[in-house]
C-alpha cells in the first residue's frame, strides 16, 4: 500500500490520479472532507503525531508532501513528526517531496527541507528524495496589453510543472531502483523575452513590484541562481518534462496565428 500525505494539495491530488490505476493508495489528509475522491481515506495531520502513526500504519511506501507552513519552526517539527511516525510504524520506504539546494544549505527557504532531508536519513529508513524546483504553474508568463513584463533581467528559469513532478513521483513509487538517490529535477530552461518572442509580443523588464517572495524570487532569477539544469526529471519520466514555452504556446495559439495574419 503506498500512503500520500498532504492529499488534498494540488500536487497530491496529482500524484493520486496517476497512481490510483497502478497501486493500492491510501490518501493522508488533515480533513476528511478535503480528501480526493476515489480511494480510502485516513485522517493525518502534521500537528497531531499520533494521528500520522496511525495514518501510515502498514504503508509499504509513504509519499511525505512537504508542509505548507511558513514558520520554519514549526515545519520542521511537521516534516520531523511525519518522518518519526514513518519509522515508529516501519514502513517501507519514504519518499519526500524536497527543494533544491536542500542538500547543501540549512537556512531560508530550505531549512526545514534540509533538517527534514537529515533526519530521513538519519532514519534509517529506505527513501528516496525528489528536491524539486519552483513549480512552472505560478510562474506562466500571463499577455497584458500586448506585452509580457517580468523583473528577471532577462535570464533564465529551471522551473517544472506539478503534473510532471506529480508523474515522476508516481513512477519512482511504484518503480524499482530508486532507493538512496536523490534526484534534483529541474524542467527545461526558459526566460520572460524568450516567451515573448515565441507569441510575438513585446517584452519589458519592470522594477520589481512590493517587496515579498516573488520580488525574492525574481532576484534570485537575476542572480542566475535559477539556471542550473539536471538530467533527473527526464530520465525518471522516461520523456522530456512539459516546456513554459510549448504549454504558453498551446493555450495562445490561436491568437498568435491571428496576429501573423494581420
Ligand atoms: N516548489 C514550489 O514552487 C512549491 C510551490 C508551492 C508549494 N510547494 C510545497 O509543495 C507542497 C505541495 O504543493 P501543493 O501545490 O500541493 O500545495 P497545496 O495545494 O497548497 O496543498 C498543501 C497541502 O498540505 C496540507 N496541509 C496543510 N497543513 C497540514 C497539516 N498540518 N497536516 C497535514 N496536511 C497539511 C493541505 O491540507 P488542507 O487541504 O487540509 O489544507 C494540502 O493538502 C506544499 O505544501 C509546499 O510545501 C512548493
Amino acid at each position: 500500500m503506498i500512503a500520500i500525505s498532504a492529499a488534498s494539495g494540488a500536487l497530491g491530488r496529482l500524484v493520486i490520479s496517476h497512481l490510483r490505476s497502478r497501486a493500492e493508495v491510501v490518501a493522508v489528509v488533515r480533513d476528511p472532507e478535503r480528501a480526493p475522491e476515489g480511494v480510502p481515506v485516513r485522517h493525518g495531520d502534521y500537528d497531531d503525531p499520533a494521528s500520522l502513526r496511525e495514518a501510515f500504519d502498514g504503508a509499504d511506501r509513504l509519499l511525505l508532501i512537504s508542509s505548507p507552513e511558513l514558520d520554519p519552526t514549526r515545519r520542521i517539527r511537521q516534516h520531523l513528526a511525519a518522518v518519526a511516525a514513518a519509522k515508529d510504524v516501519g514502513v517501507g520506504a519514504i519518499v519526500f517531496t524536497s527543494f533544491l539546494g536542500a542538500d547543501t544549505v540549512a537556512t531560508g527557504m530550505t531549512e526545514a527541507y534540509h533538517a527534514t532531508e537529515q533526519a530521513i536519513l538519519d532514519s534509517g529508513l529506505p527513501y528516496t528524495l525528489l528536491r524539486h524546483p519552483f513549480y512552472s504553474d505560478a510562474f506562466v508568463p500571463q499577455v497584458s496589453s500586448g506585452e509580457i513584463t517580468s523583473s528577471t533581467g532577462g535570464r533564465s528559469l529551471n522551473t517544472a510543472f506539478r503534473s510532471d513532478l506529480a508523474e515522476a513521483a508516481a513512477n519512482v513509487l511504484t518503480g524499482e531502483g530508486h532507493w538512496g538517490q536523490a534526484y534534483d529535477f529541474t524542467g527545461s530552461l526558459w526566460s520572460y523575452p524568450e516567451v515573448a518572442r515565441a507569441l510575438e509580443v513585446t517584452y519589458r523588464e519592470v522594477p520589481d513590484a512590493v517587496p515579498g517572495p516573488m520580488s525574492w524570487i525574481s532576484a534570485q532569477v537575476r542572480a542566475g541562481a535559477l539556471e542550473r539544469q539536471t538530467p533527473d526529471l527526464e530520465r525518471v519520466l522516461g520523456r522530456p518534462a512539459e516546456t513554459v514555452i510549448s504549454h504558453v504556446l498551446d493555450r495562445h495559439a490561436p491568437q498568435v496565428l491571428q496576429r501573423r495574419r494581420l
